[in-house]
Protein backbone atom coordinates (compact mmCIF):
# COMPACT_ATOMS: atom_id res chain seq x y z
CA UNK A 1 0.00 0.00 0.00
CA UNK A 2 1.01 3.76 -0.81
CA UNK A 3 1.58 5.66 1.87
CA UNK A 4 1.17 8.68 -0.33
CA UNK A 5 -2.23 10.71 0.54
CA UNK A 6 -3.57 11.64 -2.87
CA UNK A 7 -4.40 15.41 -2.43
CA UNK A 8 -8.25 15.25 -2.94
CA UNK A 9 -8.47 12.67 -0.66
CA UNK A 10 -11.09 14.81 1.37
CA UNK A 11 -11.20 12.00 4.65
CA UNK A 12 -9.58 14.28 6.85
CA UNK A 13 -8.55 17.71 7.26
CA UNK A 14 -5.73 19.90 8.87
CA UNK A 15 -6.33 21.70 12.18
CA UNK A 16 -3.68 24.05 13.68
CA UNK A 17 -2.69 22.73 17.14
CA UNK A 18 -3.41 26.03 18.63
CA UNK A 19 -7.11 25.98 18.00
CA UNK A 20 -6.82 23.63 20.81
CA UNK A 21 -7.23 24.36 24.35
CA UNK A 22 -4.45 22.56 26.99
CA UNK A 23 -5.89 20.47 29.35
CA UNK A 24 -9.41 20.64 28.23
CA UNK A 25 -11.21 17.74 26.74
CA UNK A 26 -12.60 17.62 23.12
CA UNK A 27 -15.18 16.63 21.64
CA UNK A 28 -13.41 14.58 18.72
CA UNK A 29 -10.69 12.62 17.93
CA UNK A 30 -7.29 13.88 17.05
CA UNK A 31 -4.93 11.92 14.34
CA UNK A 32 -1.15 13.02 13.72
CA UNK A 33 0.09 11.88 10.31
CA UNK A 34 3.37 10.18 10.49
CA UNK A 35 5.12 9.08 7.59
CA UNK A 36 1.63 9.76 5.61
CA UNK A 37 -0.55 7.49 7.71
CA UNK A 38 -3.09 8.53 9.63
CA UNK A 39 -2.34 8.07 13.24
CA UNK A 40 -5.03 8.18 16.22
CA UNK A 41 -3.68 10.98 19.09
CA UNK A 42 -6.42 11.80 21.43
CA UNK A 43 -10.02 10.22 21.82
CA UNK A 44 -13.09 12.79 22.81
CA UNK A 45 -13.34 13.50 26.33
CA UNK A 46 -9.01 13.58 26.76
CA UNK A 47 -7.46 16.54 26.98
CA UNK A 48 -3.36 17.94 25.85
CA UNK A 49 -1.00 18.43 28.81
CA UNK A 50 0.20 22.07 28.49
CA UNK A 51 3.88 20.76 28.75
CA UNK A 52 3.01 19.03 25.18
CA UNK A 53 1.46 21.87 23.88
CA UNK A 54 4.48 23.48 24.97
CA UNK A 55 6.14 21.87 23.21
CA UNK A 56 4.43 21.94 19.50
CA UNK A 57 5.37 24.39 16.85
CA UNK A 58 2.73 27.27 16.03
CA UNK A 59 2.62 25.92 12.14
CA UNK A 60 2.16 21.98 14.01
CA UNK A 61 -1.20 20.49 12.96
CA UNK A 62 -3.01 17.48 13.76
CA UNK A 63 -6.33 16.50 11.38
CA UNK A 64 -9.69 15.69 12.47
CA UNK A 65 -11.93 13.14 10.78
CA UNK A 66 -14.44 14.93 7.94
CA UNK A 67 -17.36 13.33 9.69
CA UNK A 68 -16.16 15.12 12.81
CA UNK A 69 -16.10 18.40 11.41
CA UNK A 70 -19.47 20.28 13.07
CA UNK A 71 -17.76 18.86 16.52
CA UNK A 72 -14.64 20.67 15.44
CA UNK A 73 -16.30 24.24 14.74
CA UNK A 74 -18.48 23.70 17.54
CA UNK A 75 -15.84 23.34 19.96
CA UNK A 76 -14.31 26.41 18.39
CA UNK A 77 -17.92 28.80 18.40
CA UNK A 78 -17.84 27.58 22.24
CA UNK A 79 -14.40 28.64 22.56
CA UNK A 80 -15.53 32.26 21.57
CA UNK A 81 -18.05 32.17 24.01
CA UNK A 82 -16.45 31.46 26.87
CA UNK A 83 -16.07 34.18 29.11
CA UNK A 84 -12.50 32.87 31.02
CA UNK A 85 -11.11 33.31 27.50
CA UNK A 86 -9.17 36.03 26.96
CA UNK A 87 -10.02 38.23 23.49
CA UNK A 88 -6.49 37.71 22.53
CA UNK A 89 -6.73 33.76 22.76
CA UNK A 90 -9.74 33.91 21.24
CA UNK A 91 -8.70 36.16 18.43
CA UNK A 92 -5.67 33.51 18.26
CA UNK A 93 -7.91 30.41 17.78
CA UNK A 94 -10.18 32.10 15.76
CA UNK A 95 -7.43 33.06 13.12
CA UNK A 96 -5.94 29.89 13.22
CA UNK A 97 -9.09 27.70 12.94
CA UNK A 98 -9.88 29.92 9.87
CA UNK A 99 -6.25 29.19 8.43
CA UNK A 100 -6.71 26.05 7.39
CA UNK A 101 -10.01 27.36 5.03
CA UNK A 102 -7.79 29.69 3.52
CA UNK A 103 -5.72 27.41 2.85
CA UNK A 104 -8.46 25.06 1.01
CA UNK A 105 -9.26 27.83 -0.95
CA UNK A 106 -6.08 27.43 -2.82
CA UNK A 107 -5.35 23.99 -2.15
CA UNK A 108 -8.96 22.30 -2.89
CA UNK A 109 -9.85 21.62 -5.92
CA UNK A 110 -13.46 22.81 -5.14
CA UNK A 111 -13.71 26.78 -5.41
CA UNK A 112 -17.67 25.93 -4.66
CA UNK A 113 -17.13 24.79 -1.40
CA UNK A 114 -14.51 26.87 -0.55
CA UNK A 115 -16.87 30.23 -1.94
CA UNK A 116 -19.27 28.40 0.74
CA UNK A 117 -17.27 28.26 3.70
CA UNK A 118 -15.94 31.74 3.16
CA UNK A 119 -19.46 33.36 4.59
CA UNK A 120 -18.60 31.34 7.40
CA UNK A 121 -15.56 32.52 8.30
CA UNK A 122 -15.87 36.42 8.14
CA UNK A 123 -19.13 35.80 9.16
CA UNK A 124 -17.45 34.87 12.33
CA UNK A 125 -14.70 37.39 12.10
CA UNK A 126 -17.09 40.37 12.01
CA UNK A 127 -19.74 38.76 14.97
CA UNK A 128 -16.34 38.00 16.99
CA UNK A 129 -15.32 42.43 16.17
CA UNK A 130 -18.63 43.33 17.23
CA UNK A 131 -19.05 41.36 20.60
CA UNK A 132 -15.37 41.90 21.39
CA UNK A 133 -14.50 45.90 20.12
CA UNK A 134 -10.86 45.12 21.34
CA UNK A 135 -10.71 41.97 19.15
CA UNK A 136 -9.48 43.52 16.15
CA UNK A 137 -6.72 45.10 17.26
CA UNK A 138 -5.85 41.40 18.81
CA UNK A 139 -6.20 39.77 15.53
CA UNK A 140 -4.45 42.51 13.58
CA UNK A 141 -1.52 41.82 15.41
CA UNK A 142 -1.73 38.27 15.25
CA UNK A 143 -1.14 38.62 11.57
CA UNK A 144 1.64 36.17 10.28
CA UNK A 145 4.80 37.54 9.25
CA UNK A 146 6.00 34.38 7.20
CA UNK A 147 5.03 34.15 3.63
CA UNK A 148 2.26 31.62 2.46
CA UNK A 149 -0.41 32.30 -0.19
CA UNK A 150 -3.23 31.21 2.19
CA UNK A 151 -1.97 33.73 5.57
CA UNK A 152 -1.97 36.35 2.97
CA UNK A 153 -5.12 36.06 1.89
CA UNK A 154 -6.64 35.54 5.61
CA UNK A 155 -4.32 38.83 6.72
CA UNK A 156 -5.46 40.86 3.63
CA UNK A 157 -8.82 39.72 4.88
CA UNK A 158 -8.43 40.65 8.24
CA UNK A 159 -7.05 43.90 7.68
CA UNK A 160 -9.67 44.59 5.28
CA UNK A 161 -12.50 43.76 7.73
CA UNK A 162 -10.40 46.71 10.07
CA UNK A 163 -10.48 48.98 7.25
CA UNK A 164 -14.13 48.81 5.85
CA UNK A 165 -14.91 48.96 9.76
CA UNK A 166 -13.45 52.05 10.41
CA UNK A 167 -15.12 54.13 7.22
CA UNK A 168 -18.27 52.67 8.44
CA UNK A 169 -18.92 49.44 6.28
CA UNK A 170 -22.60 47.35 7.24
CA UNK A 171 -22.20 44.14 7.94
CA UNK A 172 -23.25 42.49 4.52
CA UNK A 173 -20.64 45.15 2.69
CA UNK A 174 -18.54 43.57 5.72
CA UNK A 175 -19.14 39.81 4.36
CA UNK A 176 -18.55 40.94 0.48
CA UNK A 177 -15.17 42.92 1.53
CA UNK A 178 -13.89 39.72 3.73
CA UNK A 179 -14.75 36.84 1.11
CA UNK A 180 -13.67 39.19 -1.62
CA UNK A 181 -9.76 39.75 0.13
CA UNK A 182 -9.89 35.61 1.15
CA UNK A 183 -10.53 35.09 -2.75
CA UNK A 184 -8.32 38.02 -4.45
CA UNK A 185 -5.38 36.01 -5.67
CA UNK A 186 -6.91 33.03 -6.19
CA UNK A 187 -5.97 33.31 -9.76
CA UNK A 188 -2.09 32.26 -8.58
CA UNK A 189 -3.86 29.02 -8.43
CA UNK A 190 -3.09 29.41 -12.39
CA UNK A 191 0.05 30.65 -11.98
CA UNK A 192 3.27 27.96 -12.32
CA UNK A 193 4.33 27.29 -8.32
CA UNK A 194 7.83 28.53 -8.74
CA UNK A 195 7.28 31.55 -10.18
CA UNK A 196 4.99 32.34 -6.79
CA UNK A 197 8.33 30.84 -4.56
CA UNK A 198 10.78 32.03 -6.32
CA UNK A 199 13.21 33.66 -3.11
CA UNK A 200 14.84 35.95 -5.99
CA UNK A 201 13.33 38.93 -8.37
CA UNK A 202 10.83 37.64 -11.12
CA UNK A 203 12.40 37.80 -14.84
CA UNK A 204 10.36 39.67 -17.71
CA UNK A 205 8.37 36.73 -18.59
CA UNK A 206 7.78 35.77 -15.34
CA UNK A 207 6.40 39.07 -14.05
CA UNK A 208 3.97 38.72 -16.74
CA UNK A 209 2.70 35.56 -16.05
CA UNK A 210 2.44 36.42 -12.55
CA UNK A 211 0.80 39.77 -13.29
CA UNK A 212 -2.15 37.73 -15.70
CA UNK A 213 -3.16 36.32 -11.94
CA UNK A 214 -6.56 38.83 -11.53
CA UNK A 215 -7.45 37.64 -15.47
CA UNK A 216 -6.85 34.46 -14.01
CA UNK A 217 -9.43 35.00 -11.03
CA UNK A 218 -11.76 36.52 -12.85
CA UNK A 219 -12.11 33.66 -14.96
CA UNK A 220 -12.32 31.16 -12.06
CA UNK A 221 -14.80 33.03 -10.43
CA UNK A 222 -16.96 33.65 -13.78
CA UNK A 223 -17.37 29.33 -12.93
CA UNK A 224 -19.12 30.33 -9.95
CA UNK A 225 -22.14 32.16 -8.43
CA UNK A 226 -20.45 35.31 -6.61
CA UNK A 227 -21.23 38.69 -6.27
CA UNK A 228 -20.06 41.67 -8.76
CA UNK A 229 -18.42 43.11 -5.36
CA UNK A 230 -16.29 40.06 -5.29
CA UNK A 231 -15.48 39.84 -9.10
CA UNK A 232 -14.07 43.29 -8.72
CA UNK A 233 -12.07 42.69 -5.39
CA UNK A 234 -10.28 40.11 -7.56
CA UNK A 235 -9.93 41.29 -11.17
CA UNK A 236 -9.10 44.84 -10.22
CA UNK A 237 -6.37 45.11 -7.00
CA UNK A 238 -3.30 45.78 -9.00
CA UNK A 239 -5.13 48.78 -10.11
CA UNK A 240 -3.32 51.96 -9.15
CA UNK A 241 -5.57 55.34 -8.39
CA UNK A 242 -3.48 57.34 -10.99
CA UNK A 243 -4.19 55.10 -13.59
CA UNK A 244 -1.12 53.06 -13.83
CA UNK A 245 -2.17 49.40 -12.08
CA UNK A 246 -3.04 46.27 -14.35
CA UNK A 247 -4.78 44.58 -16.07
CA UNK A 248 -6.88 47.54 -17.22
CA UNK A 249 -5.50 50.71 -16.45
CA UNK A 250 -8.53 52.26 -14.42
CA UNK A 251 -8.15 55.59 -12.45
CA UNK A 252 -9.46 56.03 -9.06
CA UNK A 253 -13.08 56.65 -9.34
CA UNK A 254 -13.24 53.45 -11.63
CA UNK A 255 -11.79 50.94 -9.25
CA UNK A 256 -14.43 49.08 -7.10
CA UNK A 257 -14.48 50.96 -3.40
CA UNK A 258 -13.88 47.41 -2.23
CA UNK A 259 -10.99 46.56 -4.59
CA UNK A 260 -9.07 50.04 -3.73
CA UNK A 261 -9.94 48.82 0.37
CA UNK A 262 -7.83 45.73 -0.93
CA UNK A 263 -5.05 47.44 -2.81
CA UNK A 264 -4.12 49.06 0.02
CA UNK A 265 -4.30 45.96 2.24
CA UNK A 266 -2.47 43.81 0.06
CA UNK A 267 0.53 45.42 -0.24
CA UNK A 268 0.55 46.80 3.28
CA UNK A 269 0.49 43.01 4.32
CA UNK A 270 3.18 42.30 2.10
CA UNK A 271 5.75 45.19 3.27
CA UNK A 272 5.07 43.53 6.80
CA UNK A 273 5.84 40.12 5.58
CA UNK A 274 9.50 38.44 5.49
CA UNK A 275 10.06 37.37 2.46
CA UNK A 276 13.76 35.52 1.60
CA UNK A 277 14.56 38.53 -0.44
CA UNK A 278 14.15 40.97 1.80
CA UNK A 279 13.19 41.82 5.62
CA UNK A 280 9.93 43.07 6.70
CA UNK A 281 9.02 47.13 7.42
CA UNK A 282 7.26 47.93 10.92
CA UNK A 283 3.87 48.35 10.11
CA UNK A 284 4.24 52.47 10.54
CA UNK A 285 7.22 52.68 8.21
CA UNK A 286 5.27 50.54 5.57
CA UNK A 287 2.11 52.66 6.03
CA UNK A 288 4.79 56.15 5.74
CA UNK A 289 6.71 54.02 2.87
CA UNK A 290 2.76 54.01 1.27
CA UNK A 291 1.62 57.50 1.46
CA UNK A 292 5.21 58.80 0.33
CA UNK A 293 6.71 56.58 -2.36
CA UNK A 294 3.52 54.90 -3.48
CA UNK A 295 1.40 57.32 -2.68
CA UNK A 296 -0.14 57.87 -6.52
CA UNK A 297 -1.68 54.06 -6.12
CA UNK A 298 -3.95 54.28 -3.11
CA UNK A 299 -7.47 56.02 -2.65
CA UNK A 300 -5.84 59.21 -0.50
CA UNK A 301 -8.90 59.13 2.01
CA UNK A 302 -8.96 55.29 2.63
CA UNK A 303 -4.77 55.20 2.94
CA UNK A 304 -5.60 57.94 6.03
CA UNK A 305 -8.20 55.27 7.14
CA UNK A 306 -5.64 53.13 7.50
CA UNK A 307 -3.70 55.27 10.04
CA UNK A 308 -6.73 54.15 12.65
CA UNK A 309 -6.77 50.85 12.12
CA UNK A 310 -2.74 50.99 12.77
CA UNK A 311 -3.47 53.13 15.67
CA UNK A 312 -6.25 50.39 17.35
CA UNK A 313 -2.99 47.34 16.34
CA UNK A 314 -0.73 49.85 18.58
CA UNK A 315 -2.52 49.97 21.33
CA UNK A 316 -2.46 46.19 21.67
CA UNK A 317 0.83 45.53 20.80
FE1 LIG B 1 -2.66 40.04 -6.24
FE1 LIG C 1 -2.34 39.68 -2.71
Amino acid sequence: MSNDIPPSDQKYFKIRVNTILPSRATTFDLFVMINGRFIHYLRPGESIKAEKMASLERADVFFVHEDQRPKYKQYVFERMNEDDITTPMKAQILRESSLTLAEEIFEQPDVETALHDSKEIVTNFIDFMETHPEGMASLISLSSHDFYTYNHSLDVGIYSLGLGHVIGYDKNDLLELGRGALFHDIGKRNVAVDIITKSGALTDAEWAQMQKHPQYGLKILAEYECSEAMRACCFEHHESFLGNGYPQQLTGPEIHPMARIIAITDTFDALTTKRSYNSPMGPQAALEFMSSKLAGKYDPSLLKAMNSVLFRMKKVS
